[in-house]
């Protein structure tokens, strides 16, 4: 079996299908930046869906059973639902899933799930509209968020939640945020990450998962740790005894590099092995035969990739924790908007 140079398999792909969005969330895509003169991708540089099809093809071959569709926003991409249908037609893979804002779901969702998608998860950051318009960078009210989540319900997906907690910012509503959607999907906290190079992270700003959990529970309310579903799960789940989930993300205060069985490929084609990389490797060029090369064929496609990610050893999270906590780790980052978390 494949395994890089740690001894982690190759489970997940994450594919990114645009680097562009409908929010400007300060901590990922920040307005200042990425500002109306800001230069997204032309289209002829992303990846067909045939591209995909084809790339994703391979990493299953090599082992993937978990594709997730990421952005930006992937509901931005045209025709999304014909590449969802692409996907779940590949043999071998077990679960098509989307991480969205959530935003344009009351459009997308039915055709989504009827192409195949099986689940999405849903970022909301707080139920304040104050808040949330401030975090988003666009003023856009949280009702819009709750009305993707239940248009993805209504169709059937299966939906959990995403809140990136940030000190000072949106932590004195958490234990309301949970209260109100607990009994719609379960929740994940997410401490903020030093991801991109954009987003003026420090560690001060970090609240730590424990924290979080301590914030949520009550006088009626104790949490008690649920074992992972699978192996290298990200979130720490917990359950409240009464029927509802909480998980915990927490990349900087414990990190889950050691089981970490997921790559990256960007819009453009680039494969990425960590969230925290400085830089990829361009398959598309290969793929497309660009510079007068001869086109890659599928076998010699597999072997790319199986080469790349045997050498693998990235393990940035831990790495952070081991050098300086409070710097922020290296500095030039593939940008979050690239890669989609
Ligand atoms: P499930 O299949 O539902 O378990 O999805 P997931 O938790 O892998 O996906 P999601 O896109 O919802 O990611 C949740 C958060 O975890 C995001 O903030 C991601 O950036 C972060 N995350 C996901 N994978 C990794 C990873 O490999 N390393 C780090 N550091 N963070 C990750
Ligand atoms: N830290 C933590 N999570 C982040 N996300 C985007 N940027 C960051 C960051 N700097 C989250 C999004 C989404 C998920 C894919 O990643 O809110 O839920
Ligand atoms: Fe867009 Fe998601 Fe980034 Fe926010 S976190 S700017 S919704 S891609
Ligand atoms: Fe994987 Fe890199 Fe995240 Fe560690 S920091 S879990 S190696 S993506």
């Amino acid at each position: 079996m494949l395994a890089d140079q740690l001894g982690r398999p190759l489970r997940d792909l994450r594919i990114s299908v645009t680097d562009r969005c409908n929010l400007r969330c300060t901590y990922c895509m920040p307005a200042s930046v990425f500002g109306p003169d800001y230069a997204f991708l032309p289209r002829a540089e992303l990846l067909s869906f045939e591209e995909i099809e084809r790339l994703a093809r391979a990493f299953v071959d090599l082992g993937v059973r978990k594709l997730r569709v990421t952005g930006g926003e992937p509901t931005l991409r045209r025709d999304l639902p014909e590449l969802i249908g692409r996907l779940s037609g590949i043999a071998g893979v077990k679960d098509v899933a989307m991480t969205t804002n959530g935003l344009l779901l009351p459009r997308l969702a039915a055709d989504l799930k009827a192409a195949g998608l099986n689940r999405v998860t849903v970022s909301i950051d707080s139920l304040d509209p104050e808040v949330f318009g401030r975090m988003n960078g666009l003023g856009t009210h949280p009702q819009k968020v709750l009305d993707g989540i239940e248009a993805a319900l209504t169709a059937g997906l299966g939906v959990k939640i995403n809140t990136v907690v940030q000190r000072g910012v949106n932590d004195a509503g958490l234990r309301g945020l949970w209260l109100a959607l607990r009994d719609l999907a379960p929740v994940r906290f997410i401490e903020f990450m030093d991801v991109g190079n954009h987003n003026g992270w420090n560690m001060d700003s970090v609240v730590p998962s424990r924290e979080v959990l301590a914030r949520l529970a009550g006088e009626d309310t104790h949490f008690s740790p649920v074992n992972p579903e699978y192996r290298g799960e990200v979130a720490a789940r917990h359950t409240d005894g009464q029927g509802h989930e909480v998980g915990l993300i927490s990349s900087v205060t414990a990190p889950f590099c050691g089981d970490c069985s997921r790559a990256r490929l960007s819009a453009v084609g680039t494969l990425y092995t960590c969230l925290f990389a400085g830089s990829g490797t361009d398959l598309r060029g290969p793929l497309r035969g660009e510079g007068g090369a001869v086109p890659l064929t599928d076998a010699a496609l597999r072997e790319l990739v199986a080469g790349i990610w045997a050498a693998r050893r990235d393990r940035y999270s831990e790495e952070r924790g081991e050098a300086t906590a409070a710097s922020g780790g290296r500095t030039a980052k593939v940008e979050m908007s690239h890669i989609g978390g």
